[in-house]
């Protein structure tokens, strides 16, 4: 499956996306190298069989673009280096929000994503973007949703002085952190924690769901039916 990763910071995240597709390349080329010799192997004494090969860690899913909102941050060092096409579309230089919005589904499209992953991208996607995109755009939010939608979700945890809070990826609907959950996971919250430390937690626990969640859907397809999401 082919997927368009949209951030806006730090880009943890997208490492993480990128790290499970290395992961995944890395032991299919050793795979084949390991088949070729023992192929070679055959020749020379026939009939030995190939054991031992690994299986390779299902993923399923590669990183064709990744776009920001915003130059000059880390999310876009860590695709550069991966050697991943990048592009960067900053509001401030369209003279409408709807016009910003347009050129982003405009640029996405022509990677032609099976799957959109806005991973810390800091915007809300608009009207257009998700007409065109409809059921194909995740998102990752570093509270337990319904609970603390928004930009401060481990602030705003800590605040309320929760004990358990954790990360959802969902499709994005169009509301604030609001849409069909895919998967969820708890996290707690520690005596002592402040906004740096419980986050890193999440983003910890965020970062092995999103991969596991991207995975799935890459290998298995989805269906949305209203607010429930089943994997095919
Ligand atoms: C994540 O916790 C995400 O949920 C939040 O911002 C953080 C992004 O981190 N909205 P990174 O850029 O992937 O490191």
């Amino acid at each position: 499956a082919r997927i368009v990763v949209l951030v806006s910071g730090s880009g943890t995240n997208l490492q993480a996306l990128i790290d499970a597709e290395h992961a995944e390349k890395a032991q299919r080329a050793e795979k084949a190298e390991h088949a070729e010799r023992a192929q070679q192997a055959a020749k020379a004494e026939p009939a030995a069989p190939a054991f031992g090969a690994t299986a390779a860690p299902a993923f399923g899913a590669t990183i064709v673009a990744v776009g920001a909102d915003r130059t000059g941050i880390q999310g876009l060092d860590r695709a550069e280096q991966a050697g991943i096409p990048t592009f960067a579309l900053r509001v401030k230089d369209f003279a409408t929000r709807e016009d910003w919005d347009r050129a982003l589904r405009d640029k996405v499209a022509e990677y032609e994503p099976d799957l959109v992953v806005s991973a810390g991208f800091m915007k809300l996607l608009g009207p257009d973007f998700l007409t065109a995109f409809r059921g194909r755009v995740i998102n990752t939010h570093p509270a337990l949703s319904p609970s603390f939608p928004g930009m401060h979700g481990p602030a705003d945890a800590l605040a309320y002085g929760v004990k358990v809070t954790g990360c959802t990826v969902f499709f994005v609907a169009g509301g604030v952190d609001d849409g069909p959950v895919i998967a969820q996971v708890a996290v707690p919250v520690e005596d002592g924690d402040d906004v740096a430390t419980l986050h890193e937690r999440i983003k910890t626990a965020e970062r092995a769901l999103l991969v596991d969640v991207v995975g799935r859907l890459a290998r298995h397809g989805w269906t949305i039916d209203n607010r429930k999401v089943t994997f095919q």
